[in-house]
């Protein structure tokens, strides 16, 4: 959560801090915040609220110089408003911070502070580390900064600039990402790659506890020793057009419909001459092989994912496998071991909870396989092994490509390891075969519900309407079995994200064991009822809450018989697919509708209150 940014070069800093800002702001956005230095002049401007309001505020005081730090805020320590917006500052040394994370030893440190007699003007962690590298600092600022380093105790990402240093940013790393990226004449930090993409695509990615120093002409890394590293420099493949909005009004509209895409992208990267292949995958066969039981740990619609891997890897690789949300996970004391492939998905790659499973997973002694979106990202990097996901950025806070292409890429890493373990019926050319037609399939799916006639979007208003007037009082349970029963949870978390309604996902197989009890005429019913083995349990669920007077959406094959009930108040049909494959379709509607019913509501779909794109805190 938070975004920081750092900028020293030719360009006029104000520029930079607020582009990178825009692009960070999926990060956080309950405040913001810039210093510039110009001459031996520091200028702190901060606002609470979104981007805009600093944007505002600077257009009536410009600031003008060529070195500066940024910060887009999600609140952790004290209420969203100007004081405690970041950059927070010494005024007596003129160091000025903007952070990303927790101290978690913050509260320790104050009160050592104040009795030194160090006024606290916020009620942040972050001004914490102000304070602490200006009592740290003897004409040396790396050093101050590193020696601060020591005493903090959590996770962060800082940036912290001195007022008489014009021309120089020091950047540092715990657990929270930063990256810096390397111009001609200038250089940047910031927490991710699109911040700064638009100026360079050259860049270095930190670890853990190393410390930067930038100036226009150069930089050096240096451990927590002060000893220099040599770090690689990366080369960024993709363009900064696929981090914008391309047209559509939302990134989350932009990324639904990348989908199709990213599926055809990801497979023809993972399939060459009929067979599965994962380059960047540092496990051996021959470790794989040996694996006698698979654990999956992810959070929120990564956690949709790995549920949907856990149906498909127990029935082809014929492996015991159970799935766990990260933050219960890592307090429970798994029973696993060297036996245990652990498979962590994350989107971004820093969501706190999945990183501390991973970690626990190690310390048992597992195998931890990363499937993760953001190259080089810190799940991507302590993992044993790394399948990446190809999806692209995605800005959006609710996840939606990201999602399929997690799904995408279990199925290819489960018929993968079926062919490892040579189990025997595993026939990885029909899959093969089935799979490489779901882009197409997606694509006139999404050709057919929105772009010839917008359907979802006629349903949420519909929903919009019948909400209102029933004095708010409606809500949404989605229902599905079998593999399509993560696709009711990703569904109503979907909806409950961007549209703040009230959404619940059950397994339809539990309706009558307490949910039931909520049919009457209020809630929308999403029944999901394509072909599958179930089918038949399904249209029986179906028809006893249409008994119930409920109110009933369902997701079907195309040109399923059931489309004609009239009873059946709202239908969405999706291209036939075998059962396995078919979540990959199912969740498209289900993406559409959250999205609609948000607009309907004049939601800010991109950025929904109180989240933030990757949750890098507890
Ligand atoms: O970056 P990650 O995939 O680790 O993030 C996990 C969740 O925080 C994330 O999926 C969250 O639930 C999304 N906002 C869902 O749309």
């Amino acid at each position: 959560m938070c975004g920081i940014i750092g900028y020293t070069g030719p360009r006029k800093a104000t520029e930079v801090l607020l582009s990178g800002l825009s692009r960070l702001e999926y990060r956080g956005y309950d405040s913001a915040g810039i210093a510039v230095i110009k001459g031996k002049k520091l200028q702190v401007t901060r606002k609470q609220g979104k981007l805009s309001v600093l944007i505002e505020e600077l257009k009536h005081s410009p600031v003008g110089g060529h070195t500066g730090i940024g910060h887009t805020r999600w609140a952790t320590h004290g209420a969203p408003n100007d004081t405690n917006a970041h950059p927070h500052t010494n005024h007596e040394k003129g160091i000025t911070v903007v952070h990303n994370g927790i101290i978690e030893n913050y509260s320790d440190l104050k009160k050592e502070l104040i009795k030194k007699g160090y006024v606290f003007l916020s009620e942040t962690d972050t001004e914490v580390i102000a304070h602490l590298i200006a009592d740290n600092y003897d004409g040396d600022l790396l050093k101050a900064v590193r020696d601060t380093l020591r005493e903090l105790e959590g996770s962060f990402a800082i940036a912290v600039m001195r007022r008489e240093e014009e021309g120089r940013v020091v950047g540092a790393r715990r657990d929270s990402p930063l990256i810096a990226g390397i111009g001609k004449g200038e250089r940047f930090l910031a927490s991710d790659v699109p911040a700064i993409l638009e100026y360079t695509k050259e860049i270095i990615y930190l670890d853990n506890d190393e410390i930067i120093n930038i100036t226009p002409q150069g930089h050096s890394v240096h451990d927590k020793n002060g000893s220099p590293l040599k770090k690689k420099i990366s080369r960024i493949t993709w363009d900064i057009t696929q981090a914008e909005k391309g047209g559509y009004k939302h990134f989350m509209l932009k990324e639904i419909f990348e989908q199709p895409d990213i599926l055809r992208r990801l497979i023809s990267k993972r399939v060459r001459k009929g067979r599965i292949f994962f380059e960047e995958l540092s496990i051996s066969p021959k470790d794989l092989a040996k694996i006698k039981d698979i654990a999956i740990v992810a959070c929120g619609t990564a956690y949709h994912a790995g549920m949907v891997g856990k149906y498909i890897l127990e029935k082809e690789v014929k492996v015991p496998a159970w799935v766990d949300q990260a933050s219960e996970f890592r307090y429970r004391d798994p029973v696993i071991g060297k036996d245990t492939l652990v498979i962590v998905i994350s989107q971004s790659g820093e969501t706190a909870d999945t990183l501390a499973g991973l970690r626990e997973a190690k310390k048992k002694g597992a195998t931890v396989l990363a499937v993760c979106n953001v190259l080089g990202s810190t799940i991507a990097r302590e993992a044993d092994g790394i399948i990446y996901t190809l999806a692209g950025p995605e800005i959006a806070v609710a996840s939606t490509k990201a999602y399929t292409a997690q799904i995408a890429t279990l199925f290819l890493f489960t018929y993968y390891l079926a062919a490892i373990k040579k189990v025997k019926g595993h026939n990885e050319k029909n899959f093969i075969n089935e799979i490489k037609k779901i882009p197409e399939k997606a694509e006139s799916f999404l050709n057919a519900y929105h772009t010839k006639k917008n359907v979802l979007g006629a349903y949420a208003a519909e929903f919009h309407n019948y909400y209102l007037s029933r004095n708010n009082k409606s809500c949404f349970l989605y229902l599905a079995r079998n593999i399509n029963y993560p696709n009711a949870l990703e569904g109503a978390l979907k909806l409950k994200e961007v549209s703040y309604i009230s959404a619940e996902g059950y397994p339809a197989g539990e309706m009558k064991h307490g949910p039931i009890a909520l049919i009457d005429e209020n809630p929308w019913v999403v029944c999901i009822a394509v072909r599958a083995a179930t089918y038949d349990k399904m249209i029986s669920n179906i028809r006893e809450i249409k008994a119930r007077g409920g109110i009933v959406m369902t997701v079907m094959t195309e040109g399923d018989e059931l489309a004609k009930d009239k009873s059946i108040n709202y239908v969405i049909e999706v291209p036939d697919v075998r059962e396995e494959l078919s979540p990959l379709l199912v969740v498209l509607p289900l993406q559409l509708l959250a999205y609609y019913v948000a607009r309907e509501f004049g939601y800010d779909i991109d950025k929904p209150r109180n989240l933030a794109k990757s949750v890098t805190v507890e």
